[in-house]
């Protein structure tokens, strides 16, 4: 009686996963492409509302192309779905998959408001289907190289994070603005490296360029463990730049999330001297070799691992929600030009 079963699993376990992307965009292209080379991953079929799209990503391809999403999930039956289009468009999408069978990448930011988030996450849970945040940097060598060091104690106490995230405008995108579309990629790597969740932000926002959105931003944002968060993010930058900086009792960290390096200056009077305190002066600087790899092949990588073992995606839901209430509060606070606290509103006093 429990052969067939057993069997089934089997072939569950030796079949490839059938993946498909919604959304074939600048993003969803780049998923199209990395899933069609993915190791135990079959790309089965794509969708975008827009037939050129759908035409140009098939062409000379053996997968099929659709131009509405509940076509795709009834013809393809697939097992994983990257949801790629706008972010306004995140929910509908996404909980479509879900209750069609599929476990779902949903691209950063989860989705445009906290309410639609949670219905998302309401819809995997129901289902028991694999839903997983696309917060790339997550699966960046350098962030993840940085994150060693620091869980080895290099650093000694963390003391300050500054993230820059700059570049021109994408006139593409119009639903939300640049607090929404980039600060979840550095607020989820601060809650990461730091273990350590936002209790207050600050931010100052502006629109220069006429969407309704803001395009200009600088943030603060204040963790429990008092460590202090630095935002400098905007769309309005000629040259693009993607940084960290994790200023440590010891020393400074300096990663580029773009070229994926790693560097630390050490603080050589870190240690209190023999008849003198403990101070800050320029130390060595060693850079570390890091491996790199393409962090959306590594995050579908996970994706894919996480279905197949039957395990929790190593970026959920709980952590989309997290950056997405920041981002929130960040807004809130820019509007009101006060502290917010982060999921609780505005800071008494
Ligand atoms: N992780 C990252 O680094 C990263 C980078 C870029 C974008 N993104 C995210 O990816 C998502 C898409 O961004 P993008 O830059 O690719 O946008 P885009 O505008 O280039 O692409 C969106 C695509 O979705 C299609 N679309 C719109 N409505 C649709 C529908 N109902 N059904 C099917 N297709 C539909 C559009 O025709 C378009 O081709 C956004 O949520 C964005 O935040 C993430």
């Amino acid at each position: 009686m429990r052969l067939p079963a057993f069997r089934d699993t089997l072939e569950a376990m030796n079949r490839p996963l059938r993946a498909a992307v919604v959304g074939l965009g600048s993003m969803g292209a780049n998923h199209a492409r990395v899933l069609s080379e993915l190791p135990g991953v079959e790309l089965v079929a794509v969708a975008d509302s827009d037939p050129e799209r759908v035409a140009r990503a098939t062409a000379n391809r053996a997968f099929p192309g659709f131009t509405d999403t509940s076509t795709l999930l009834a013809e393809a039956r697939p097992d994983m779905v990257s949801v790629v289009v706008p972010t306004g468009l995140h929910e509908a999408v996404a909980v479509q998959a879900i209750t069609a069978g599929a476990n779902v990448l949903v691209e950063k930011p989860i989705a445009a408001d906290l309410a639609a988030a949670s219905r998302i996450a309401a819809a995997a849970e129901s289902c028991g289907k694999v839903l997983m945040v696309g917060h790339i940097e997550r699966f960046n060598s350098a962030v993840r190289e940085l994150k060693a060091r620091l869980d080895a104690g290099q650093g000694g106490r963390v003391l300050q994070i500054r993230a820059r995230r700059v570049g021109p405008f994408p006139h593409r995108i119009r639903d939300v603005g640049v607090i929404h579309d980039l600060a979840p990629h550095d607020i989820d790597i601060m809650r990461f490296l730091l273990g350590d969740e936002v209790e207050r932000v600050y931010a100052e926002a502006q629109s220069h360029i006429a969407t309704g959105n803001e395009d200009l931003f600088a943030g603060m944002l204040h963790f429990r463990s008092g460590v202090l968060g630095l935002l400098d993010i905007n769309w309005l930058t000629p040259t693009k730049e993607r940084t960290l900086t994790v200023l440590c009792e010891k020393g400074m960290f300096v990663a580029d999330y773009a070229i994926q390096s790693l560097a630390f200056y050490e603080n050589y009077a870190a240690a209190a001297k023999e008849g003198a305190i403990a101070s800050v002066t320029e130390g060595p600087m060693t850079r570390y070799p890091v491996n790199y790899r393409e962090p959306l092949r590594v995050e579908l990588e996970a994706f894919r691992d996480a279905i197949q073992q039957g395990l929790p995606a190593p970026v959920g839901a709980r952590d989309g929600i997290a950056a997405l209430a920041v981002a929130e509060a960040l807004v809130q606070s820019a509007r009101l030009a006060a502290p917010v606290a982060a999921g609780e509103g505005v800071v008494p006093g």
